[in-house]
């Protein structure tokens, strides 16, 4: 799944003020999606209701679509399904470039909004290395309002409890034991609320510590708008994980691909699991299994897209 590295890791410049100034090392946007990004059209790994099409499809059929210079990453939400069927049309996207450390800040217009069946995702993976890392910088299920973070690790690590303003939280990284470190974040930073702001700007830093800032639209700092991001001036992050005894940060997550993928229900993903055991969705739906809803009611997913201004890496 990986890709080739094309851009060599460059050490941030330390000025004379102490501020660490980066350099753009990927500008994404829609002028140049398609020379970053490729379309993954394997069976879903995660055994979602879900049908990965590629990249002409998904144009021709508008599931991807670069309109008002936005990338826009869509599912079918007008075709009737049986629940027998291999799944609804989706996209899945991953980077050809993989990053080590550095400020990716996407820009989005707009996120999925909240409802039963989804399982959306933008997140980072190094399923090859040794140690395997995997950093779920947003993933969303059904109708919780709140999108989740969470980080995946081969190696035994332990998120602390403090320093980030995510509720919820998880502990244990460790990916053999299971759903991984993390927090939960507020009704505003995904969803409908989120929209309404606007959207704005995802941050992960990926340096000694690993942090995640969401600004709405109106509370993105001035240093993210001008290109010269200074994540040290920045607000008490959604999540951080400092590097530990025997985890660090830098050895523990690297060569990451960048994915955003829209998947339904899911073994353990949105329907799998959570359909009947921790969302209102069964009863809510009056449908016992996520796959019949999913395939009965496209018009449900007319707001499950990512519209992405901008993915820019800075190093
Ligand atoms: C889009 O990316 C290209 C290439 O990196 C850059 O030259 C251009 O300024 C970007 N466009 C916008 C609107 O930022």
């Amino acid at each position: 799944m990986k890709g080739v590295t094309l851009v060599a890791a460059a050490c941030p410049v330390i000025l004379g003020t102490g501020v660490a100034a980066y350099n753009l090392q990927w500008d994404v946007n829609s002028s140049n999606f398609l020379d970053y990004f490729v379309f993954d059209t394997e069976t879903d790994p995660t055994k979602g209701f879900v049908n990965y099409v590629d990249q002409s499809t998904a144009s021709n059929d508008g599931l991807y679509k670069t309109n008002n210079n936005q990338i826009h990453l869509g599912v079918d939400s007008t075709t009737m399904l049986d629940s027998s069927a291999t799944g609804r049309n989706s996209v899945r996207v991953y980077s050809q470039d993989t990053f080590s450390s550095g400020i990716l800040i996407t820009d989005f217009a707009h996120l999925p909004v909240s409802v039963c069946g989804i399982w959306p995702a933008y997140w980072t993976i190094n399923n090859q290395a040794n140690p395997y890392g995997e950093i779920d910088i947003l993933e969303a299920y059904d109708d919780v309002a709140g999108a989740y973070v969470s980080l995946h690790t081969g190696n035994t690590c332990t998120l602390s409890n403090s320093g980030f303003t995510g509720t919820d939280v998880r502990t244990d990284c460790t990916l053999s034991n299971g759903g991984g470190c993390g927090v939960q974040s507020t009704s505003n930073q995904f969803g409908a609320g989120f929209n309404a702001a606007g959207g704005g700007v995802w941050a992960l830093s990926l340096e000694d510590s690993l942090q995640l800032w969401v600004f709405t639209r109106d509370e993105i700092p001035a240093d993210i708008t001008s290109g010269n991001p200074d994540p040290s001036s920045w607000d008490t992050p959604l999540f951080k994980f400092d590097s530990n005894n025997g985890c660090d940060v830098a050895s523990n997550f690297i060569d990451q691909t960048v994915i955003f993928n829209l998947d339904f229900c899911g073994d353990n993903g949105a329907g799998g699991q959570e359909w009947s055991d921790w969302t209102d969705c069964a009863s809510s739906t009056g449908q016992s299994t996520c796959n019949a809803y999913v395939a009965a009611n496209p018009s449900a997913y007319s707001e499950t897209y990512f519209s992405i201004n901008s993915i820019k890496l800075y190093q």
